[in-house]
């Protein structure tokens, strides 16, 4: 996380490192801070919270000159504090950091028992010195940066300047994303493209490892043992747009309403409506028929788009599935198959432990594809081979349509696997893909519950815990309303296998605990209703979601009830997400969060 962009400009640089911040929001809103240089001076404005206290301190204290770097923090070492909040000093040496600097506590004991004088309590400020340290030995700014990385362990990405060099700035990749921008005359650095997209559209994405030394008209890239290396610049498409709320309260609200259309796209992406067939886009192919399992893994609300595809893979395609959370997968040595086909779900296509894993698969040998929103992402760059989501942007950090358009993608390449497969018949396949293609209408149709859920919100806003339960792909939903719950409304909530509720959480239950039950019409609903009815007995409080029919089977039970419409049990998993995130929406809503912004968490997550 934290956001990174340096300028090495023709204008003034202040008002142009703001506009990359206010892109940049999204990796984390703790803090925000500039630095600038003119005339032999470095100039700095700092501020703890969102990027708009950072402009208002900008407005009475002078940020001047042409170069500058800046930075959005989410916090891992030091309180979100202004001390603590980057650009970090050292003499002549301004830096902004993204990652952990795993070794940090030993580079600043060496660093201060050379009488260094350390003043946050963050890992970064730690390069800060390194750098100043070698300039004051009497190495060239060049010499100086190139002596200090290799002694950094971690993930980090870093932009660098100096002062009196108001034409030179370093910029440094390690397991953190970082690019370079091209402009006329003028270069930059950035966390992502969309950072840059106000100045330029032609990018560098530097490689693990690589660092780079920048000025206006030249641009130097070296590899970790410091030798050139050609780069290569291309031109990205559509991230020059600045996405607005228009005429709704959130973010997330309009990302929410948005899904008949993302869903459409993403789903137009991959199936031909007139054939009743799909395929993977852009040409690209996947031999499912050679695959012996499939391993699915991501983080967080992803993951849990990669729990609903194992019950698809396995039902449609015959093709086991194992789901793994990135975090553990990375280093609990799996052990893998060497036919399998490793998929990763992402919306940023950077979170930092989807990409280790990544990384572990490819080194294995395995065939690897990303279900991702983010095209011009690190991930998407890596994988063989890209199955994107066509979500546009998603701006709230609680995940809506990036969700929807990942459980469309996967849908659409388990029915794709199910044919190569042989399990699925070209009829099968016309009718899984028509059912497909009924989404975007019923979403439209399942928005309809907006006002029935704002005055449910009202009274669960006041409870303290929620179970959420499901069976079939509706656990996962369950888990998913859950996270959604508290992300946005701090309300601690579970998911749980309703079948598993006996098993333990039932102990939870009281008429202070509502559970909310997912149970469209399917093979499973009578199951879900007697759970149901397991709650209600012990004074449960419970918010049936189901559609008509399955709100006549429980008729008796329920506290509420919202219905959504009828659907084929296929994509039921795609519907239901749209009232469990109205639910969420409107509980944060009612609490008065920041829904947009929740507390502590950040967009995309750069750091282990
Ligand atoms: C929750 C949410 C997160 C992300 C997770 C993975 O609403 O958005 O749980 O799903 O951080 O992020 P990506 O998809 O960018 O890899």
């Amino acid at each position: 996380m934290c956001g990174i962009i340096g300028i090495l400009g023709n204008e003034p640089a202040g008002p142009r490192v703001i506009e990359a911040l206010r892109r940049l929001e999204y990796r984390g809103y703790d803090s925000a801070g500039i630095a600038t240089l003119d005339q032999n001076e470095i100039f700095r404005a700092r501020a703890p919270g969102k990027l708009k206290n950072l402009e208002g301190v900008m407005a009475n204290v002078a940020t001047p000159g042409n170069t500058g770097i800046g930075h959005t923090r989410w916090a891992t070492h030091g309180a979100p504090n202004e001390t603590n909040a980057h650009p970090h000093i050292a003499g002549r040496v301004a830096i902004v950091h993204n990652g952990i600097i795993e070794n940090f506590r030993e580079l600043r004991a060496e660093m201060e028992a050379k009488g260094r004088k350390f003043v946050t309590e963050t890992d970064s400020e730690a390069i800060a010195h390194l750098v100043e340290v070698e300039l004051e030995a009497g190495k060239t700014p060049f010499e100086a940066v190139k002596t200090t990385l290799p002694k950094l362990r971690g993930a980090f990405g870093i932009a660098i300047l100096i002062k009196g060099e108001e034409d030179l700035m370093f910029g440094a990749r390690k397991g953190s994303p970082l690019i370079i921008g091209v402009g006329e005359g003028e270069t930059y650095l950035g966390s992502d493209a969309f950072a840059v997209a106000p100045f330029t559209n032609k990018v560098i994405y530097l490689k693990e490892g690589e660092w780079c030394a920048l000025t206006r008209h030249s641009i130097n890239v070296f590899n970790e043992t410091s030798e050139q290396v050609p780069y290569a610049i291309d031109t990205v498409q559509g991230v020059a747009d600045v996405v607005d709320k228009g005429n709704y309260r959130h973010f997330m609200l309009k990302e929410i309403f948005e899904q008949p259309e993302s869903t459409a796209r993403t789903i137009g992406a991959y199936v031909n409506a007139l054939n009743q067939t799909a395929a993977l886009p852009n040409g690209q192919t996947l031999d499912f028929a050679a695959f012996d399992r499939v391993y699915i893994v991501a983080c967080g609300t992803a993951y849990y788009a990669g729990c609903v595809a194992k019950y698809w893979f396995e039902k449609y395609a015959k093709l086991p599935v194992e789901t793994d959370i990135a975090s553990e997968f990375r280093y609990r040595d799996p052990a893998l198959t060497k036919n399998a086909l490793a998929i990763f779900v992402t919306q940023s296509g950077e979170t930092a432990d989807t990409l280790a894993a990544l990384r572990y698969c490819k080194e294995y040998g395995l065939t690897t594809a990303a279900v991702v929103n983010v095209q011009t992402s690190t991930i998407a760059r890596e994988v063989d081979a890209v199955l994107p989501t066509l979500a546009g942007a998603e701006v709230g950090v609680a995940s809506t349509k990036a969700f929807t358009a990942q459980l469309c993608s996967l849908a659409s390449i388990a029915i794709i696997a199910g044919r190569a497969r042989k399990v699925l018949s070209k009829k099968d396949e016309a009718r899984l893909t028509d059912q497909l293609m009924q989404i975007p209408g019923l979403i439209t149709q399942a928005l309809k519950i907006e006002d029935a859920t704002k005055e449910i919100a009202v009274d669960l806003s006041s409870a303290r815990d929620v179970l959420y339960l499901g069976r079939g792909t509706m656990f996962p939903i369950a888990m998913e309303g859950a996270l959604k719950l508290k992300e946005i409304s701090y309300i601690h909530a579970e998911g749980y296998a309703a079948g598993e509720l006996k098993h333990g959480p039932i102990a939870l239950i009281d008429e202070h605990t509502p559970v909310v039950m997912i149970a469209p019409t399917d093979h499973l609903l009578e199951k879900t209703i007697s759970n149901m009815q397991e709650v209600a007995a012990r004074h449960g409080k419970v918010l049936l979601i189901s559609d008509e029919n399955g709100a006549k089977t429980g008729a008796d039970t329920p506290w509420q009830t919202l219905i959504a419409p009828a659907c084929d049990p296929f994509i039921s998993p795609i519907l239901y997400s749209v009232p469990i995130q109205l639910l969420a929406y409107y509980i944060a809503v009612e609490k008065g969060t920041d829904v947009d912004q929740p507390r502590n968490l950040a967009k995309s997550v750069t750091v282990e």
